[in-house]
């Protein structure tokens, strides 16, 4: 299994490419399921998420040519409306299958992701929402099996701002009869950028941005090309690093307005930042100052960046708290921080990080792929050598990590 080795200890330097956003890319390649024209997509990253996502396409008969970032898919006709466990386990947001199959084929059998290690994780909001669209769903033998002649719109209030929920149910409705009006849907940009791609296909979905989405079906969907949205984790990712370590990093291709609720923080806690249209430079000159983040959906603080914040803090000036309000067991690499000598005391949802001078390097085991990133962050700026195991996590998320990493002068090396 690979591991990451990382001589930490020095500030990084340098320019790099942000890739594009995969939880952008993952809803587009399920929503070309709408149609059976072909549909072109741009700016998709290279990842093992998307793999996954191809393999679950093609194993229901879609054509899926890759050519490095484009994407060319067309799903003209399935031989199964399936998408089974063996390849949903692999990665939960082969959900999002169930919406664009049900609205298309009026047939869906999509495995139950089950709990993952952030948390359980459930799809009631999915389900409840599709159901009120006219679908008859149940649950047997760990699959969504789902049914509908033909869905019809309908008005949904989502019990909570859901970012998949949002997007299965925008596919969904794209094709039935009416109009759906969601209320209290997730307003990620990675929502408005798969709304973009569907009225880019003949949908007609308006509300983009906001909690209140309003979608008029039509009865047949088009092929169309779509560019992804860059990705804003990746990019806080990076800016928290350098944050972390100190440095001058420029983000070419990074959209500021995305990471607003980062940017004000990082401004916080001693960096200065300097966005324009299409990057984001960060120069850090000094320790970080502790900075309390509490995580919210949109345009709130990201849960995806809170392991990489806290990673920031453990070596800030000063005490943090850090709330994490979205998903309930989202601190696992809290205790991995300590081990290379972090102050974290955890308490339910909150965190508590007193700052230290210096971390040491140890070696680590990554849980998932936003506390990876967060021990990848801390062993750029620990002293000493960290050696990071269970690394499959960042490919799940980060298109070459070591190599972006490399670029801005960091000593990094894979190793079996
Ligand atoms: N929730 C429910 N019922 C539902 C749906 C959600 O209770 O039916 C709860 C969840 O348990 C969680 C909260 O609502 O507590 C928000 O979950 P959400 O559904 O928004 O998460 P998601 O759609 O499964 C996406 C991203 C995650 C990101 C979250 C929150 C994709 C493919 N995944 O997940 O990304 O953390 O939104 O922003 O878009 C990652 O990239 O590392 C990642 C985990």
């Amino acid at each position: 299994m690979d591991k990451l080795e990382i001589c930490g200890g020095r500030p990084l330097h340098g320019k790099i490419n942000i890739s594009g956003a995969k939880n952008a890319a993952l809803p587009a390649l399920f929503a070309c399921l709408l149609t059976e024209e072909p549909c072109h997509l741009t700016n998709v990253p290279q990842l093992r998420d998307i793999h996954s996502a191809l393999a679950v396409l093609r194993a229901m008969g879609v054509h899926c040519e890759t050519n490095d970032g484009s994407l060319k898919i067309q799903a003209a006709k399935l031989h199964t409306h399936e998408a089974p466990y063996t390849l949903v386990k692999t990665m939960r947001a082969s959900i999002l299958a169930l919406g664009p199959l049900l609205a298309r084929f009026g047939q869906a059998i999509v495995s139950l992701p089950g709990g993952f290690a952030i948390g359980a994780r459930p799809v009631n909001a999915h389900i409840e929402g599709l159901t009120r669209m006219g679908a008859t769903i149940e649950v047997k033998d760990g699959n969504i099996v789902a049914n509908a002649e033909r869905l019809r719109g309908a008005h949904l209030v989502l019990p909570m701002p859901t970012v998949t929920g949002t997007e299965n149910l925008m596919m969904a409705a794209a094709l039935a009869d009416g109009e759906t009006i969601i209320e209290n849907a997730a307003r990620e940009p990675e929502i408005t950028d798969l709304a973009i791609f569907l009225n880019s296909m003949g949908a007609n979905i308006t509300g983009l941005n906001s909690n209140l989405l309003r979608i008029r079906g039509t009865k047949k969907l088009s092929g169309a090309s779509h560019t992804v949205v860059s990705d804003r984790i990746e990019a806080g990712t990076y800016l928290c690093a350098t944050a972390a370590c100190g440095g001058d990093v420029e983000l070419v291709g990074a959209n500021a307005e995305h990471l607003q609720n980062l940017l004000n923080k990082l401004e916080t806690a001693g960096a200065t930042l300097a966005p324009s249209s299409n990057n984001i430079r960060i120069v850090m000159s000094s320790r970080p100052q502790a900075t309390d983040a509490e995580t919210a959906p949109y345009p709130g603080f990201p849960t995806d960046l809170q392991a990489q914040w806290m990673a920031v803090n453990s070596v800030a000036d000063g005490t943090a708290i850090i709330v994490e309000n979205v998903f309930e067991n989202r601190f696992m690499h809290a205790p991995e921080l300590t081990r290379m000598g972090a102050n974290i005391e955890l308490k339910r949802n909150t965190a508590i990080v007193r700052g230290v001078d210096i971390l040491k390097g140890a070696p680590l085991m990554a849980t998932d792929l936003r506390a990876s990133a967060s021990l990848v962050i801390a062993g750029l700026a620990a002293q000493d050598t960290t050696l990071i195991d269970r690394v499959y996590h960042l490919d799940r998320g980060y298109e070459r990590m070591e190599h972006k990493l490399s670029v801005l002068g960091a000593k990094t090396r894979r190793c079996g």
